[in-house]
C-alpha cells in the first residue's frame, strides 16, 4: 500500500470574482457566423462573463484576493508573497502583482507575475508550496486572473466563442500549523498540497500566442492593422496536446503523492473544453460524478479557471474539508501542470 505524501503547505482560503456582464452564445450568433449548437457541442460553453469598460485585471484579482483572505482569516498586511498568474496584465510592466499589492494594502512583500497562461495558477501554487516548504514564507497569495476579452478578435469565430474574464485566488500557509490542533487527525491525513508537477514545451509556442507588443513585434500601426495584439490559436494542436499531457501530468502528480485515482474525490481541471476534460478523466478512469465543471457558465478563463471552480465548489459545500482534489491545466507555451491537494 503506497504511503501518501505529507503536505508542507495548505490552502487556508479561496476566493473568486466574475464580472456581471453575461455574454451568451445567442449574443455571439449576432456578432460572428456561429451557432449556439456548434459552441455547446464542441466546447460545452453556453455563456461567459465580460469585464465592463474601466475594470482592469488587477481590479478582478484584488476582489478575488480579498475573498480568499477573508475565508483564510488572514490580513493583507500578513502576506509575505504575492504571485499572480496572468497573460493579460494591466500593462507590459510592471507586474500586475504590484498593483494587487497596493490595492490590497499589503506590505512590501515580493510580488510578481507568472506567464504560464492557463497553467498560471498551478505554476503559482507550485512556487508557493516550495517557498513555504523551505520555511522562507508563511502567507502566500496566489491569484489566477485574465481579462482575455481585451485580447480577443471579436470578428474571429475560432477564438472569440471560447474565452471569458474572471479571477480566482488562494491563500497558502504552512500545513503543520493546522495539524497541531488535530482537526484533521494523523499527519498522513493532513490537509495540504500533496504534490505538484509543472512542465512546458516551447516547440508548440506558435500554436497559441499573442505575437504583437513584445520585442519580436513592437506595437506599431502595422502590427495593430495585422491584428497581432489578439490571441491566435491552432485549436486542434492544443486539443491533442491537452488530452495527452493533462493525462500524463495527472499521473505524475498522483505518483508523487503516492496515490491512485481511487484516492481522488474530485477532479478540478482547467475549463477549456468539456470534450478535453471528458477524454482526460476517461483515460484516468475517474468516475464522471467526481468531475467539477462550470465551463457552461464561465467559458475558458485561462489561469483563473481552476481557482474560480475550486472556490465555487467549496462555497457550495460540494468540496468539503478533507476531500482530495486533482487539479490539471494546459495552455499557451505550451505550459501545463497538475497538483493534488487535500482541502
Ligand atoms: N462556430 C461555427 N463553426 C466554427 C467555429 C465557430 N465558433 N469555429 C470554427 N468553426 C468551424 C471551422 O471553421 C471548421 O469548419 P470547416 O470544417 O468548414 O473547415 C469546423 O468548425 C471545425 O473546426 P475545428 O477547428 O476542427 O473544430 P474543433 O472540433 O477542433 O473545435 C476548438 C475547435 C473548440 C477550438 C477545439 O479545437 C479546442 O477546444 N481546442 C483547445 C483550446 C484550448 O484548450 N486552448 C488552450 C487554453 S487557452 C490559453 O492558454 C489562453
Amino acid at each position: 500500500m503506497p504511503i501518501h505524501a505529507s503536505p508542507r503547505s495548505r490552502i487556508l482560503g479561496t476566493g473568486h470574482s466574475l464580472p456581471a456582464i453575461v455574454r451568451t452564445n445567442g449574443d455571439l450568433e449576432k456578432m460572428v457566423d456561429t451557432s449556439d449548437a456548434w459552441i455547446t457541442e464542441r466546447t460545452g460553453i453556453r455563456e461567459r462573463r465580460i469585464a465592463p469598460e474601466g475594470t482592469i485585471t488587477s481590479d478582478m484579482a484584488t476582489a478575488a484576493a480579498k475573498a480568499a483572505l477573508d475565508m483564510a482569516g488572514v490580513a493583507a498586511a500578513e502576506l509575505d508573497m504575492i504571485i499572480v498568474g496572468t497573460v493579460t496584465p494591466d500593462m507590459q510592466m510592471p507586474a500586475t502583482a504590484v498593483f494587487v499589492q497596493q490595492k490590497l494594502g499589503a506590505g512590501t512583500c515580493p510580488s510578481f507575475d507568472i506567464s504560464a497562461a492557463c497553467a498560471g495558477f498551478l505554476y503559482g501554487l507550485s512556487i508557493a508550496d516550495q517557498f513555504i516548504a523551505t520555511g522562507q514564507r508563511k502567507r502566500v497569495l496566489v491569484v489566477g486572473v485574465e481579462l482575455l476579452s481585451r485580447f480577443i478578435d471579436w470578428t474571429d469565430r475560432t477564438t472569440c466563442v471560447l474565452f471569458g474574464d474572471g479571477a480566482g485566488a488562494a491563500v497558502l500557509g504552512p500545513a503543520d500549523a493546522h495539524g497541531e490542533d488535530g482537526a484533521h487527525g494523523a499527519p498522513e491525513k493532513r490537509s495540504g498540497v500533496l504534490s505538484t508537477s509543472i512542465l512546458a514545451d516551447g516547440s508548440l509556442a506558435p500554436s497559441l500566442w499573442i505575437r504583437g507588443g513584445g520585442s519580436a513585434s513592437p506595437a506599431t500601426h502595422a502590427t495593430v492593422d495585422q491584428k497581432l495584439h489578439y490571441v491566435q490559436m491552432k485549436g486542434q494542436d492544443i486539443f491533442k496536446s491537452a488530452v495527452r499531457n493533462l493525462y500524463s501530468a495527472s499521473r505524475d502528480a498522483l505518483d508523487r503523492a503516492g496515490m491512485t485515482t481511487a484516492d481522488i474525490d474530485w477532479v478540478c481541471a482547467h475549463q477549456a473544453n468539456k470534450r478535453i476534460i471528458d477524454q482526460v478523466v476517461t483515460r484516468l478512469e475517474v468516475a464522471p460524478e467526481k468531475i467539477l465543471m462550470n465551463i457552461d457558465r464561465v467559458g475558458n478563463t485561462s489561469s483563473a479557471s481552476i481557482p474560480i471552480l475550486l472556490d465555487q465548489s467549496l462555497r457550495a459545500g460540494k468540496v468539503r474539508p478533507g476531500d482530495t482534489v486533482l487539479m490539471c491545466a494546459l495552455g499557451a507555451g505550451i505550459s501545463w501542470g497538475s497538483a493534488i491537494v487535500r482541502m
